[in-house]
């Protein structure tokens, strides 16, 4: 971590670490000490001559996005096949691309756009599944600590329903998910993390799932895969594993609902058990609203899961979700809140702006330690936005600002990333 001091001049806006009110500093100082944010005020301080100050006054600084949930081996397809139902879609476009990623030179080819686009869509932070294979994981790994973007990166386990050119057996997909660990274990110190990944409850035997769960307990390792997206999903899943008591349970029962550690994408059709038992284990919920829509799964109800203090974070998940940049999945959970409310019960609670900031940056940040909001004690993991041109024609506030970045803007607009205090470069450009 480096040691520098840094003092940025702008116009600052933060969620915090609870949802609430979005907190605005407009032509304020931040002082950042070794990476970390120290204070933020509306009066310069008194600095000594070992602080760099650094001048984006008139320019917009928020907190990094997070993306909890995409699928690195599914960018080529991203935008395919999307007049299918998910079951369909997986089979028909997304396997058969996955198993392409056995090939190294493809996977590189690939996972070099996508790291450059992730870092261009100041996504510094993502929980990212790959595919079976091990070396094109681990090589996803690398390019992320390149780049100097963190990132939780899992290893696809799935033993049954994946076609012959994906499927593995049994015992190599626990013998690989070993050696994925220990190629990862070099990466961690660079904020790049092993995550166990059973793709879903579909996807894994009782016993692949019994051994995963094993191994969590053992290591302490955390566990990303998906539930409730789909209706026959479900129906399929009550059949596969009977003796569960819901989906959500089939994790519980095989230990893979490590507390404070699993991500589980979609969540849309929840029982009021399953929500209890999620916010026992503190899971974080990868809402994606795009791709919901994309291939007609269905509207989570957000709003009502916030207010019985479930922990939501954003995934673009790509490639069901057809946008890396965060800022649309922000607007795509508002839109798919307003219209549940008017399409359900006009009583019901609505998701607002400020909670869904609060998703794409302070809640999915909360994954990867103390970061995505921009208060003092937190990691000033922040982006650098050039809005004059979204504001041209009248005055805006800075609140204004940032919903005409998130609803109208998109990369082109982010001028400067910043990743422990420290500038980052563009991947590819970096001076060795
Ligand atoms: N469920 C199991 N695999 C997938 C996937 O790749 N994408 C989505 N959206 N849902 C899944
Ligand atoms: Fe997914």
């Amino acid at each position: 971590m480096s040691k520098m001091k840094y003092l940025f001049h702008g116009d600052f806006v933060t969620a915090h670490p609870e949802p609430g009110e979005l907190s605005v500093y407009e032509n304020a100082y931040a002082l950042v000490c070794g990476g970390v944010l120290e204070e933020i005020t509306l009066v310069k301080p008194a600095i000594g001559d070992d602080v760099i100050e650094i001048d984006y006054q008139g320019k917009l600084i928020i907190p990094a996005f997070s993306d909890v949930h995409l699928h690195a081996v599914q960018y080529v397809t991203t935008g395919l096949g999307y007049d299918k139902e998910l079951l369909p879609w997986l089979t028909d476009y997304t396997f058969p691309e996955e198993a392409r990623f056995a090939d190294r030179d493809y996977a590189a080819r690939v996972f070099t756009d996508l790291v450059h686009d992730l870092w261009s869509c100041g996504t510094l932070h993502s929980s990212i599944f790959s595919s079976v294979n091990t070396d094109a994981t681990v090589l996803l790994g690398k390019m992320l600590v390149e780049a100097g973007l963190s990132a939780f990166v899992g290893k696809v386990n799935m033993d049954r329903n994946g076609g012959v050119d994906l499927e593995e057996t049994t015992e190599e997909s626990v013998h690989e998910t070993i050696r994925y660990l220990d190629l990862m274990a070099p990466l961690e110190d660079y904020g790049v993390k092993p995550i166990l990944t059973p793709r879903f409850a579909p996807s894994c035997t009782p016993e692949l799932m019994h051994q995963l769960g094993q191994l969590s307990v053992e290591r302490g390792l955390p566990v990303q895969s998906h539930a409730n997206e789909n209706l026959d999903e479900i129906d399929w899943v009550k059949r596969l594993f009977p003796d569960s008591r819901d989906y959500i349970s089939v994790y519980h029962d095989f230990n893979l609902l490590p507390t404070g550690k699993t991500v589980m994408a979609h969540c849309i059709y929840n029982t009021d058990a399953e929500l209890e038992m999620m916010h026992e284990c503190d899971v974080l919920i990868a809402h994606c609203p795009a791709s919901n829509a994309n291939i007609a799964s269905g509207i989570m109800p957000s709003a009502y899961m916030l207010g019985k203090g479930l922990r939501i974070g954003l995934g673009s998940d790509i490639g069901g979700g057809n946008r890396l940049f965060m800022g649309h999945h922000v607007s795509a959970a508002m839109k798919q809140s307003r219209l549940r409310w008017a399409l359900t019960d006009r009583a019901s609670r609505i998701l607002n702006f400020a909670e869904a900031f609060w998703m794409g940056t302070a809640a999915g940040g909360s994954l990867f330690g103390k970061t995505g909001v921009l208060i003092p004690g937190y990691a000033f993991d922040a982006l650098v936005i050039d809005d004059r041109h979204l504001s041209r024609y009248r005055p805006l506030d800075v609140l204004e600002r940032l919903q005409r970045f998130i609803f109208v803007g998109d990369e082109r607009h982010i001028v400067a990333r910043y990743c422990n205090g420290e500038f980052l470069s563009e991947p590819g450009t970096m001076v060795k």
